[in-house]
């Protein structure tokens, strides 16, 4: 299968080389397809339409040809930036980003790896690891509320719903953009700027929350939160300390009436 077009951009690394496809099975296999060479890291991988799209707890990952942004990037980081929580962070920071700057809209984060805009999900990430890592980012673009409906997601949304249709090449490039800006700042060591910029997209911070880890659910206050450890304060007062990567889920929740 040949890419039907291919761009060089002007980046430090992701986006140097993009391919775009037609119709693959799932960009993230086809990026995945080509981590024995890591002359590839940074290559990007496009595509109009996938017939096996994957998204995350195996799920399946629907989206109508030509209206959503189907976009993997195949890395190599070095070991201290192989984490799931910095890699979600910062593909997730990179959209919010991307959705500000294109369409001046205010995007969150949803815990781990979805972004939301006002409170309905606009984009899903799926990162998967063997030799390299490959980051696959879905972003809904022009889907319609019907589309969304009818493929079963009534409470999805697409910037063309918020904003009327958008130029998906546009989108890509910025998102790029954003991807490469902020994974060259961590290569050089800087993960604070991210850490702030996560921290702020997610909102939680101070927040009552409901956090699901190991198969258990407990509520309290979130106290701080890192790429190492996210404390809350239970309810008897009892600080709580996990790390990141086993936390399922990290919801805002109202406390029971006393
Ligand atoms: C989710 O379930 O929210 C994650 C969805 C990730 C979908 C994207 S689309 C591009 C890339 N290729 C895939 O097969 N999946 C990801």
């Amino acid at each position: 299968m040949t890419p039907r077009a291919e761009w060089q951009l002007a980046m430090r690394r992701i986006g140097r080389r993009v391919l775009i496809f037609d119709e693959v099975d799932s960009t993230n296999s086809r990026a995945a397809a080509m981590s024995s060479d890591r002359n590839n890291d940074g290559l990007v991988i496009l595509a109009d339409n996938q017939t096996a799209g994957r998204g995350q707890h195996g799920r399946n990952w629907q989206c109508p040809r030509g209206e959503g942004l189907l976009l993997s990037v195949l890395l190599f980081p070095p070991t201290p930036l192989r984490r799931p929580v910095l890699l979600a962070a910062w593909a997730a920071v990179a959209i919010c980003e991307t959705i500000r700057r294109h369409s001046n809209l205010q995007a969150r984060i949803k815990w781990p790896n979805d972004v939301l805009v006002e409170g309905r999900k606009i984009c899903g990430i799926l990162i998967e690891q063997s030799q390299g890592v490959v980051a696959g980012i879905g972003l809904n673009v022009n889907q319609s509320t019907e589309t969304l409906s009818f493929a079963g997601l009534p409470m999805a949304t697409s910037l063309a719903i918020q904003r009327g249709q958008q130029n998906r090449d546009l989108v890509a490039q910025l998102l790029i953009y954003q991807l490469d800006a902020i994974y060259d700042q961590m290569n050089s060591g800087d993960l604070e700027l991210l850490r702030r910029q996560w921290i702020d997209r997610l909102d939680l911070l101070g927040k009552f929350v409901e956090v699901e880890y190991h198969r258990q659910s407990v509520r309290g206050t979130l106290m701080d939160l890192d790429w190492s450890q996210v404390i809350i304060n239970l309810e008897n007062g009892t600080p709580l300390c996990l790390q990141p990567e086993h936390i399922l889920h990290l919801h805002e929740v109202v406390p029971d009436s006393p």
